[in-house]
């Protein structure tokens, strides 16, 4: 038998990333514990456009096989009682951020139209006008398109560096020059077969060849916006492509390098973050963003600081140690978003199986629903007798922790 007991960190691996559930105005201790270590913080907050964000989620094995039923939850609220309360975050968030980086670290803040100039000069009076690189350009297709004026198609990502001793590197963001707008330009083939285009001025010959890099200046047309089916997409509303995170990042990290993200959301930053190899920490205040961001990471290296749910729904589990089997059989939570009597076992998401410390879940084995793995794995090859805890996510993204009753 199993029971439903409450835990705050869970940890896989050596546990070092960190992936906490909390508000920035009051930032959790162990994210301030990077104060002075961070080479880039990245933050995109909500925009102010007074909406109620949802989240879509397939739910069981039919919906992650078809797409549907795909279930909306309530994500997140992007509404203030008035600008000075909205400013207060804005504040918060920059000073935080710079507190975290370290001499050579910069931070990315992300809007739109809305609060971009109140951001702007937020950011030049906390990191001082010397600091500001960049204002990049993220312009993009989706979305509707005003007739009243010109369709608003673009975001402001703000580029701050905490000193003159930044790093910054864009030749690791090489782009394919191609033949295109060269179309003023003599084109020629070398006598290795490159093809390039060709100037002459003050009877000097310049080649631009087809296949050397070019590099991204700071408008960026390229990366559009994630697609209703792409399979990047988590449901999470207002997730950002990890391509775009990539570029962010690549020219001003390296491997190893700490990168935080204080309003992480679906955990975009992170994945691109731990795909470069770099060690990260993300916060937000919304526990399914965290369960969102787990299911997308490598659950390796990595600690989960958010509180489980008490809600006493029975986790149904079928133990044989004559053979050696545990089986999960299904879990009973209820949630307004669930299809009408859903069964047990597609309620589920995700589950980890792990043992108890001192409170704290040391995860051993994970499984989580994709649409690769539609279907939930019930039943673990592990030793019943060497289990002790078990960690559930349901289909809406709450978390619950069971415990061997009498262990
Ligand atoms: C625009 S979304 C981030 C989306 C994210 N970049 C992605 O790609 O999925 C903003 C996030 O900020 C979080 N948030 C809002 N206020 C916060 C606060 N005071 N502390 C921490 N997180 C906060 C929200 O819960 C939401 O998930």
């Amino acid at each position: 038998m199993f029971r439903q007991i409450p835990v705050r960190r869970e940890v896989f691996g050596g546990g070092e990333n960190l992936l906490v559930c909390g508000d920035v105005m009051e930032l959790p201790e162990e994210i301030r514990a990077l104060a002075g270590r961070v080479q880039c913080v990245y933050v995109d907050p909500p925009f102010m456009t007074g909406e109620r964000f949802t989240r879509s989620r397939p739910f069981g094995t039919r919906g992650w096989k078809t797409g549907s039923p795909a279930p909306k939850y309530p994500a997140f609220e992007d509404r203030y009682e008035d600008e000075t309360a909205y400013l207060e975050l804005l504040n918060r968030l920059v000073s935080e951020a710079r507190e975290l980086l370290g001499q050579a670290g910069v931070f990315y803040l992300h809007l739109d139209w809305r609060m971009a100039a109140q951001a702007r000069l937020a950011c030049d009076r906390i990191f001082g006008k010397e600091g500001f690189l960049n204002e990049i350009i993220w312009a993009y297709e989706s979305g509707g398109r005003s007739k009243r004026y010109f369709p608003r198609k673009h975001d402001g990502i703000l580029l701050y560096a905490k000193s003159g001793k930044y790093k910054f590197n864009l030749t690791r963001v090489p782009l394919p020059r191609g033949s295109e707008r060269k179309n003023h330009m003599a084109r020629g083939v070398d006598e290795q077969g490159r093809p390039y285009a060709r100037i002459v001025s003050g009877g000097k010959e310049y080649r631009y060849y087809d296949d050397d890099p070019v590099y991204p200046g700071d408008v960026w047309t390229d990366i559009s916006h994630l697609q209703q089916r792409d399979p990047e997409r988590t449901g999470y509303a207002t997730q950002k492509p990890v391509r775009l995170l990539e570029r962010l990042l690549l020219p001003v990290t390296n491997e190893g390098d700490w990168v935080v993200d204080l309003c992480c959301g679906s955990g975009t930053t992170l994945e691109a973050a731990q795909r470069l190899g770099c060690r990260f920490a993300g916060l937000d205040r919304n526990p399914e963003a965290v369960a969102v961001t787990l299911s997308r990471l490598k659950a390796e290296n990595l600690t989960v600081i958010c509180d489980t749910s008490l809600d006493q729904a029975a986790l149904r589990i079928r133990e044989d140690p004559t053979e050696g089997s545990f089986s999960l059989e299904g879990l009973e939570a209820e949630h307004p978003s669930f299809p009408e009597n859903a069964a047990a076992a597609d309620v589920i998401e995700a589950w980890e199986t792990g043992s108890l410390e001192e409170g704290v879940f040391r995860a051993e084995r994970r499984f989580c629903r994709s649409f690769r793995y539609p279907e939930l794995t019930t039943t673990l090859r592990a030793d019943p007798r060497a289990i002790d805890a078990v960690m559930v996510t349901d289909a809406a993204g709450r978390r619950r922790a069971y415990e061997r009753k009498g262990s």
